[in-house]
C-alpha cells in the first residue's frame, strides 16, 4: 500500500517535472555551480561546459603544469580553445583550483569552513 502510494507519487512527480522543464525550460534540479569570476570565466564557461558540468572542474585540484596537460587533453577531445586563450585558461584554472586549495564544499548547503592551521 505504502509502495503503491509512493509509486503513484513518483510517477505523477516525474510527469510534472518533465512537463515543467518543457514548458519553462527551467530544470527543477539544482543548476551546475557557477565558475569563479575571473578574466577567463566567460570563455572557460563556453569552452569547458559544453560536454560536462562545472562540478568536474570545481572539484579538481591540479598544479599549473597539470592544468596545462588537462586543457590539452580536453582540446584533443574536442574542446574549442583558441590557441591565444590557452595560457589564460591555464592561469585561470591553476589560480582557482590549485592543489593547496581545500576541497570544494558543497555549495549553499554547508556554511563556510575556516581552515584551522
Ligand atoms: C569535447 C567534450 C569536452 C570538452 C569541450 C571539455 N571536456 Fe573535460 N572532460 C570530457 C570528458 C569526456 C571527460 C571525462 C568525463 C568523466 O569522467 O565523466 C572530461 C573530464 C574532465 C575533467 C576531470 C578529470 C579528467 O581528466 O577526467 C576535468 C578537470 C575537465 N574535464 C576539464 C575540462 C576543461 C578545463 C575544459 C575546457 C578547456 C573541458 N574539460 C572541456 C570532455 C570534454
Amino acid at each position: 500500500m505504502w509502495n503503491e502510494a509512493l509509486n503513484r507519487f513518483a510517477v505523477r512527480h516525474s510527469v510534472w517535472t518533465v512537463a515543467l522543464v518543457f514548458l519553462t525550460g527551467v530544470p527543477l534540479w539544482p543548476q551546475s555551480p557557477e565558475l569563479p569570476s575571473g578574466p577567463a570565466q566567460g570563455k572557460v564557461r563556453t569552452a569547458c561546459l559544453e560536454c560536462h558540468e562545472s562540478r568536474i572542474i570545481l572539484q579538481q585540484r591540479l598544479s599549473k603544469p597539470a592544468w596545462g596537460r588537462e586543457v590539452d587533453k580536453m582540446i584533443k577531445w574536442g574542446a574549442v580553445v583558441d590557441a591565444a586563450d590557452r595560457d589564460a585558461f591555464i592561469d585561470y584554472l591553476s589560480a582557482n583550483f590549485p592543489p593547496e586549495k581545500p576541497d570544494e564544499p558543497m555549495p549553499r548547503t554547508l556554511s563556510p569552513r575556516k581552515r584551522s592551521h
